[in-house]
């Protein structure tokens, strides 16, 4: 099996647009801003997705964050965000990375490819430790967070979801 964690580019538009089609538009936390959206603002929004990435045109309550698509034998199969730094804000409710696999790709091991090969570029970035958060009844996303290491700091009941999230920190250095 080959595999290989790539930005989101917009010249990789054609061979993604399906592919982000496939991805729910909400799902536990992890939200698809892709999805429903036509070819054309599909490409803008990876263009805005570039621009951010390199901190750029962000809104005053946003950071920067990069969008990568893991890639296996060539087919894309999940996607990940990582935000370079954390506001107020993501320390309660998002945390550094959120990721989802595609559902026809899911139950094969790629989430915890997904999320080694994300820790790698944080590493990359200099971020340490990186926060992720699930809800505590997502058991696959929590067991992922085990298998790769990270460790339960925190269990807290979230008023606005209405449901407990846990947070894992994963120390980079140890990668
Ligand atoms: C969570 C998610 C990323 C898991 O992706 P996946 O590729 O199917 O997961 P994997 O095959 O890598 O399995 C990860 C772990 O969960 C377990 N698992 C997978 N599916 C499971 C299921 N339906 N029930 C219980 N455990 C399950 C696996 O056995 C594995 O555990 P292990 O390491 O102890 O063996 C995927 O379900 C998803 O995209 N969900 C929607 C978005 C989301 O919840 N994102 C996380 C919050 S940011």
């Amino acid at each position: 099996m080959k595999y290989e964690l790539q930005p989101l580019t917009v010249a990789d538009a054609d061979k993604l647009y399906d592919f982000y089609q496939t991805i729910p538009a909400a799902e536990n936390g992890a939200g698809n801003k892709a999805h429903g959206l036509t070819k054309e603002q599909f490409i803008d929004w990876i263009k805005q997705e570039e621009y951010w990435s390199r901190g750029l045109n962000l809104r005053a309550d946003w950071v920067a964050a990069t969008t990568y698509v893991l890639y296996v034998d060539d087919v894309p199969v999940g996607r990940s965000n990582l935000r370079h730094y954390l506001n107020a804000a993501l320390e309660q409710d998002g945390g550094h990375i959120g990721l989802s696999v595609a559902p026809q790709h899911r139950g094969h091991g790629y989430s915890k490819i997904l999320l080694r090969e994300t820790l790698k570029c944080a590493k990359e970035k200099g971020i340490n430790p990186v926060l992720v958060f699930h809800f505590a009844d997502n058991i696959p996303a929590c067991k992922m967070s085990e298998s790769v290491g990270g460790k339960l700091v925190e269990e807290t009941f979230h008023e606005k979801h209405g449901r407990l999230i846990r947070k894992y920190a994963f120390d980079t250095d140890n990668l």
